[in-house]
């Protein structure tokens, strides 16, 4: 459900076919083909007009590894990271595993679903980290680029390790979203990014940092020896995808139709208060007045109608029982007959 549901470019593809026939697919260096890196330099002169460079590049089997990696080197046990509540449920439980107390930082519409420097100040006891992410999952929030500026500069400030999640670049609906990497404040700033989502290339399990210079070398030496390397196959094929930003680009125009579609029907169907869902393919819905168990109206709404959500219990241990999230990364079809559904369903 929070996967594209087409398949990746057939550049990319091409690409992996030919690597197939004529390449021994060894190992890579543990930061990834020198090619690639570089390619994600110019990615980010081209796209973002900054200049990072390929040696600050480190390519990850997904960035749920780069993830891992980074708060593996920039933090210990017993460290204290922030997280927005509602967010993504595996940063709280890598931090848990590894026994890093996450501070879950209760967010909604007052500061427009994201960490604010504002919120942040407000907490009680030392903070080690910060993770933002922008576009959020779940509520698709975003943050502007002067917010991204203010929270570096105040984590800089307080020698606070910021990890910017940009995964969801490249798909938004309005302005483009900032990244972190290239500004003077976020020099100690890990940026984490993925093939996955814009790039729609989920299964190749494919993604990359910039790694500050200060945890460059940990990153390098855990990476080679929790991983080796990053899919050789993936990290080939994925020069292409740069290539192919036309019709990566229509896909983001099905997402916004998608979107537009929901937004349309969805409070005709009970769904009203939604957060703002500047990017990413996800809308959340607050359903304190349908239900104060959003787990069971989920099972209810799949069990009955045939459509399925995500509970906010997965995202948010403070507010998630009375929230819910619709992805709409499938086709438009499939959003017209989810929402025909769905306003039936509350008719009845
Ligand atoms: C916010 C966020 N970060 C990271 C990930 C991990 O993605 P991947 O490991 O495929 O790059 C996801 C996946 O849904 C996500 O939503």
């Amino acid at each position: 459900m929070g996967q594209p549901s087409g398949q990746a470019p057939e550049r990319v593809r091409a690409a992996a076919a030919r690597a197939l026939k004529a390449e021994p697919l060894g190992y890579t260096l543990a930061l990834g083909t020198d090619r690639l890196r570089q390619r994600i330099a110019t990615h980010y002169a081209t796209a973002y007009g900054v200049r990072v460079p390929a040696e600050r590049i480190c390519v990850t089997t997904g960035s749920s590894a780069g993830f891992l990696l980074s708060v593996l080197a920039a933090f210990g046990p017993g460290d204290r990271v922030a997280v927005a509540a509602p967010g993504y449920p595996a940063y709280r439980n890598i931090l848990k595993a590894l026994d890093i107390e996450c501070v879950a930082v209760p967010v909604g519409v007052d500061s427009r679903w994201q960490l604010s420097v504002e919120v942040l100040a407000r907490l009680e006891g030392r903070l080690d980290g910060v993770v933002v992410a922008s576009p959020s999952n779940p509520t698709g929030s975003m943050l502007a680029a002067h917010e991204v500026a203010e929270l570096a500069t105040w984590c800089e400030l307080h020698g606070i390790r910021l990890i910017s999640d940009e995964i969801y670049h490249g798909i938004t609906f309005g302005r483009p979203a900032a990244t972190a990497a290239g500004m003077a404040a976020a020099e100690h700033a890990v940026i984490i990014n993925s093939f996955s989502k814009y790039y729609a290339m989920t299964g190749w399990r494919l993604g990359w940092m910039v790694v500050p210079d200060d945890l460059a070398r940990a990153v390098e030496c855990l990476a080679q020896n929790l991983f080796i390397s990053p899919p050789t196959l993936s990290q080939l094929a994925a020069e292409a995808v740069f290539d192919c930003i036309e019709e990566l680009d229509a896909r983001v125009a099905g997402y916004r139709r998608n979107r537009d579609i929901l937004l349309n029907e969805l409070p005709a169907a009970g769904f009203g208060r939604l957060a703002p869902s500047d990017g990413a393919f996800y809308l959340y819905a607050d359903v304190s007045d349908l239900t104060s168990d959003s787990r069971e109206l989920c099972a209810r709404m799949l069990a009955e109608i045939g459509v399925a959500a995500t509970p906010g219990v997965d995202f948010d241990p403070f507010e998630g029982a009375r929230t819910l999230r619709f992805s709409y990364a499938g086709s438009e079809a499939d959003m017209v007959e989810a929402a025909r559904r769905l306003k039936a369903w509350r008719l009845r």
